[in-house]
């Protein structure tokens, strides 16, 4: 059984196995056939903090698959009211078929994975997203700018920019990050992209990251759970709005991506983000596609690698 926790579990093969299923089951959707590749299988989504795209696109997902999910708010269950991960993993797990949590720290999915009988994937944690980055990739493929990709990541050296640095490394493309200084991707995401001996830089210049890149992306400065840190890092992010002089350093008919949502006027001029709302609401929109290719990948895992 393999759980989806973060993309240093897996080979760019498997990766790409999974970004291939789901372009075919995304074709299916597209002809309205809804293949039961998982019928009647229910998956349980455990949420501690809000959203649109992933709740939207797992629930949505695994219906369209034949299966069933459970909105489980951390408000709701046991969980919020101090019942421990380990538990609410071995009741949860014993009843459904596979799980995802949104959570804070990376250590407790980890934790809820260790007591898991099902596997588990990470809908986002402060360390990680690793979902989104694979609908990003996926959305790259599709508009033709996977081949002698350069992607820059001006912003937040956060969970987005930390699963860039991975997939990056695991793949083979050239990333180029610009963070404000003291907010640099974590140490050991640096680290595994060193020993990988990957095409990926980190830096503090925006406009040098963004020079000649053919697909630029960034974040919002502010990412859930820390609110209280706006004022400062508005001031420390000066200079890494993504506007029309910074696109202009891009390659001509550059992509911009952003995960969502968006906070124009602070990581993304309401001009650049317009002007790309195409690009950005396919990337949504691939997140459902993308669920689906990972939850069917895993399911295709069960007992293998145990
Ligand atoms: N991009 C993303 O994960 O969006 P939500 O927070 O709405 O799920
Ligand atoms: N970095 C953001 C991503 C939101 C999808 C956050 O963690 O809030």
């Amino acid at each position: 059984m393999r759980h989806f926790l973060t993309l240093k579990d897996f080979t760019k093969n498997e990766l790409l196995e999974m970004i291939d299923l789901a372009i075919k089951i995304k074709a299916q959707t597209k002809q309205r056939e809804y293949v039961p590749y998982l019928k009647q299988q229910t998956l349980g989504m455990i949420f501690e903090k809000s959203s649109t795209r992933t709740r939207v696109s797992f629930e949505t997902g695994i219906y369209q698959l034949g299966g069933v999910g459970l909105f489980l708010s951390a408000n709701d269950i046991q969980l919020g009211r101090g019942e421990p991960m380990k538990d609410t993993a071995r009741v949860i797990s014993a009843m459904v078929d596979m799980v995802m949590i949104r959570t804070y720290e990376q250590a407790k999915i980890e934790e809820f994975a260790a007591y898991s009988k099902v596997p588990v994937i990470n809908g986002l944690t402060d360390k990680y997203h690793p979902v989104q980055i694979m609908a990003d990739y996926m959305t790259m493929m599709e508009f033709g700018k996977s081949q002698n990709a350069v992607v820059a990541y001006v912003g937040d050296g956060n969970n987005v920019a930390n699963s860039w640095v991975l997939l990056a490394s695991l793949l083979g493309f050239e990333l180029r990050i610009a963070t404000p200084k003291g907010y640099e991707c974590h140490d050991d995401v640096v680290a595994f992209a060193r020993d990988k001996k990957a095409n990926v830089s980190f830096g503090n210049d925006p406009k040098e990251a963004i020079r000649g890149a053919n697909v630029v992306t960034t974040d919002t400065w502010v990412s859930m759970g820390q609110e209280e840190q706006k004022e400062q890092k508005l001031k420390d992010f000066k200079g890494y709005l993504v506007d029309d002089e910074m696109m202009a350093l891009a390659q001509e008919g550059a992509m911009f991506l952003h995960c969502l949502p968006a906070y124009r006027g602070y990581e993304v001029s309401e001009k650049v983000f317009e002007d790309h709302a195409h690009e950005v609401f396919s990337e949504a929109e691939n997140r459902l596609h993308v669920q689906k290719g990972i939850m069917v990948w895993l399911d295709n895992h069960r007992g293998i690698h145990e």
